[in-house]
């Protein structure tokens, strides 16, 4: 659950102490482990290799999920490419040297602007969720003269048993073509002088515990592909998405990847196409926490809160999804200047819904130290700037180093922007 380990002087992250960290970078802060991302990724590696795959398949990071240019570098020094969503993530993933015919480039609405800057980059394959995009496509690529790789998104009609917000495969969410239709679709597609149809992709939603819907929406995938093949349009690559979820609570252990993946990969086995993932949470969630200072201490009749100095802002998952995050004082020793124990972790936005854990055991001084984890998945990546609160710096620790990956947000920035009436 937690790249953090219990040491004489507080928790550490690899050889660092966050209390070393919180000096000299401040709170709140994102802290990362080197070591615990490399393994993340070392661990889809093993599991397609123990499947036989790990020559004919491509593990395509979801930049979504932490778009820090330090985290692209790594993962694409590692071999890996990559999920985009936006013209945006594929300016960061060419900028932190990711290549670009490793990229798939999902998402329900893409911008012309954007089909023209991933054809012009050449990228690997754009997943296409509907029928105009694919006429969109077609169009641009004509205009530059080239022919677009595609694969359809569709929509297997599998329920993924997550939280609605991110539960993406039923019919009636906006994502992906029907798979119903998506045969005749692809008929289109293949008429297309401009396209060239490469491949199929599918994702059913995120923070899936249990690998049988995902087997599911492969089945159904797999049923497509044969057929297609049968009319003459075969196709090279499978996308099965992303999704795999991860622990969030010490008492809820999460599958391993090798266990989640395997009765997936076993229905690709065999086959001669080449396959290809879209994790971002299982790759970064817990390779990251949150470190914040408690502020100020307040016991009503009701309710005991501790303020800190994180908020909605830098890590809105609670907010948004009430989200359960593990919170843990950093310091090792007993510092309590107050006997209540249940707190409401919370930060300083005018919101009620400006929490980040709720009723939460802990014997807590003002001025302490805590570590909000699994952070690393949609923690930064969703912060903004409500309440002109400037972004949480990022620091990356590498065994006893730590690195500044980003730094914290300056007030003055965050209005530079801005302009006053003449
Ligand atoms: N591929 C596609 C097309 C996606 O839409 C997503 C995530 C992924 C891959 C990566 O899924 P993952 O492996 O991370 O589950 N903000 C939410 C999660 C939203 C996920 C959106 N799509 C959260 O904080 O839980």
């Amino acid at each position: 659950m937690t790249p953090a380990t219990s040491h004489p002087d507080g928790l550490h992250v690899e050889g660092i102490a966050l209390s070393a960290v919180a000096a000299r970078f401040g709170t709140p802060c994102y802290v990362y482990s080197r070591a615990a991302l490399t393994a993340a990724f070392a661990a889809y590696r093993d599991a397609l290799a123990a499947q036989g795959m790990a020559g004919r398949s491509l593990v395509c990071y979801a930049v979504k999920a932490n778009s820090n240019l330090a985290i692209l570098n790594l993962f694409a020094r590692l071999g890996a490419g990559f999920d985009i969503v936006s013209g945006g993530e594929l300016a960061r993933v060419l900028a932190a040297g990711g290549r670009a015919d490793k990229i798939v480039f999902s998402g329900v609405g893409k911008a012309r602007e954007e089909l023209r800057a991933a054809l012009q980059a050449g990228i690997h394959c754009f997943n296409v969720e509907s029928a105009s995009e694919l006429l969109h496509l077609n169009e641009e690529a004509r205009k530059l003269d080239v022919r677009a790789p595609i694969s359809l998104r569709v929509n297997p009609d599998v329920d993924a048993k997550t939280h609605p917000y991110i539960s993406t495969g039923l019919k009636s969410a906006k994502f992906g073509i029907d798979i119903n239709a998506a045969f005749d679709l692809y008929r289109q597609a293949a008429a297309l002088p401009h396209l060239a149809v490469k491949g199929i992709d599918c994702h059913i939603g995120s923070q899936l515990l249990d690998p049988a819907p995902a087997a599911e929406a492969v089945d159904k995938v797999l049923q497509l592909v044969d057929r297609l093949a049968a009319a003459g349009i075969p196709l090279e690559h499978i996308d099965i998405g992303g999704g795999m979820g991860i622990q969030y609570r010490a008492d809820e252990p999460a599958p391993a990847v090798t266990d989640y993946l395997a009765p997936v990969l076993a229905r690709l086995a065999g086959r001669r196409e080449r396959i290809i993932l879209e994790p971002g949470r299982s790759l970064v969630g817990n390779a990251g926490l949150l470190l914040t200072r408690v502020m100020v201490l307040k016991s009503g009749e009701e309710k005991n809160f501790a303020v800190v100095d994180a908020a909605m802002n830098d890590l809105m998952r609670p907010a948004l999804y009430d989200a359960y995050h593990e919170i843990k004082k950093v310091g090792a020793g007993d510092t309590a200047t107050q006997s209540v124990n249940r707190w409401e972790i919370v930060g300083p936005v005018c919101e009620s819904g400006d929490f980040l854990g709720h009723d939460r055991e802990l014997v807590l001084a003002e001025g302490e130290l805590l570590a909000i984890f699994s952070a690393g998945a949609y923690g930064m990546a969703m912060a903004s700037n409500y309440n002109t609160r400037p972004r949480a710096a990022e620091v990356m620790v590498d065994g006893d180093t730590m690195h500044l990956i980003r730094r914290r947000e300056d007030v003055t920035e965050l209005f530079a922007l801005e302009s006053l009436l003449p």
